[in-house]
């Protein structure tokens, strides 16, 4: 698709359902007794591939229209052993958080996804959950999946993770449920909270406290209307393209701020954007709120530490708006960009660069000397859609022609993204 520089963005839209959010309903759901409803569901192809999974493990999931699901659920023992290989398609969180579950079986089950999925590292959750007594191995021998996960009886345990996953934390907490004795896992710094919150909200008995959360098995999940927030991931392009595009004023509708999630907003006002919030509320455990965002100068900032794993997936698109505005950003303690859908330092660093900016790829993350005007290029989006939605967006601001391969990967998490763009904006897109 090739994308040209916009005059201003105007409009209000209203982003697509969480993902994370997304994923763990469906799970929960299944695992929950009665019929959950779930209402602004997010139909990206990743938290599609988690509903195809639970379908194959023997739960009806109904579509009731646009983003409504009904989940009938069967309890904790009500999964039956899939007649085929799952697969997770393009998702690590369907892949990791699964195991999790599939762990406690009392089946077999073979479970991969997609090229990019069979990169991805999974000792991270192989080694806590075989210390819970999971039988879970690596077809290829290579800690990546296809994973042969044989259920086994499990026992809780306290284990501390080496970096602040939220995909670790939840494969732990969800074996957790069918283990004996207590499960706790403690972060370095305390990950995106959705499982704890949904697992509270299904009557899991679980607390936090500091960086660490504690699951005590024994209570059933009770069905539960699940209305999910817009994802600030999503809503973080618009974030960073009304604040890019001169003259733009834009409304985003109905956005999860959750504080585990909101380092987007802190940093784009850090940057001087701005960004304010309206109409705040709490729904299904969640907080949420409008955002409105216009035009504004930005300026380089520092990110690392504790606001990472606030942002962990907002990188790309903050880089993006480091590349244009004045002085230097420097983001550190982001070597899990590395293991992404691709690698987001290295791909974001030749993509930046192909569009004239003064980028430096570090171990950890990036050092980006803003402010130089960027030009269009020819850009590989390396499949990832985060990649290929932050450089539409920085598109919006770059002279001349910018085209961008593999562009039907926003299915992942956004499929309407390009049309919602282009509602935005008065220049156009071929
Ligand atoms: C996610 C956690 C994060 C994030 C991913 C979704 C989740 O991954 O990058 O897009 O839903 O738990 P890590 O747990 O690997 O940091």
């Amino acid at each position: 698709m090739k994308f040209h520089k916009a005059q201003k963005l105007q409009g209000v839209i209203a982003v697509p359902g969480d993902k994370s959010i997304s994923h763990r309903s469906v799970m929960l759901a299944s695992l929950a007794e009665g019929t959950s409803e779930i209402t602004d569901f997010l139909e990206g192809a990743d938290c599609l591939s988690t509903i195809e999974c639970f379908r194959r493990l023997g739960i009806s999931i109904e579509k009731k229209g646009a983003g409504h699901i009904l989940v009938h659920g069967k309890g904790f023992h009500g999964l039956t052993a899939p007649a085929v290989t799952l697969d997770a398609g393009n998702s690590g969180t369907t892949t990791r958080l699964l195991s999790g579950i599939l762990a406690a079986q009392e089946f077999s089950t073979r479970l991969t996804g997609d090229a990019s999925v069979q990169k991805r590292p999974m000792r991270r959750i192989m080694e806590p959950l075989s210390q819970m007594g999971a039988q879970i191995v690596s077809e290829n021998s290579n800690d990546c999946a296809p994973l042969l996960i044989k259920g086994a009886p499990l026992h809780g345990i306290h284990y501390t993770t080496k970096v602040a996953s939220a995909q670790v934390k939840s494969a732990i907490l969800l074996a957790g449920l069918y283990a004996e004795g207590t499960t706790e896992v403690t972060e370095p710094y305390v990950s995106r909270n959705h499982s704890e919150i949904m697992l509270r909200l299904f009557g899991a008995d679980i607390t936090t406290q500091g960086t660490t959360a504690s699951l005590r098995p024994g209570s059933p999940l009770r069905a539960c209307k699940i209305h999910v927030p817009g994802d600030i991931s999503s809503a973080a392009y618009f974030i960073a393209a009304a604040s890019l595009v001169p003259n733009s004023e834009v409304h985003i509708q109905n956005v999860g701020i959750n504080p585990t999630r909101d380092g987007i907003l802190r940093v784009a006002k850090a940057m001087g954007a701005d960004l304010s919030l309206e109409n705040i509320r709490t729904d299904s455990g969640e907080v949420s709120a409008d955002l409105l965002i216009r035009s504004a100068d930005l300026r380089g900032t520092e990110i690392g530490g504790s606001l990472i794993p606030t942002l962990i997936d907002e990188l790309p698109v903050i880089a993006v708006m480091a590349a244009f505005a004045k002085g230097t950003t420097i983001i550190r303690d982001a070597a899990e960009l590395k293991v992404k859908e691709s690698n987001r330092i290295d791909v974001m660093t030749r993509n930046l660069a192909a569009m004239g900016c003064d980028v430096e790829a570090t171990p950890d993350g990036m050092i980006i000397r803003g402010g130089r005007p960027l030009h269009g290029a020819a850009l590989d989006s390396h499949n990832d859609h985060r990649i290929a939605m932050s450089f539409a967006i920085a598109a919006l601001r770059a002279e001349g022609e910018t085209t961008i391969s593999d562009d039907a990967c926003v299915n992942i998490s956004y499929p309407s993204f390009y049309s919602d763009l282009q509602r935005l904006r008065t220049a156009r897109i071929d």
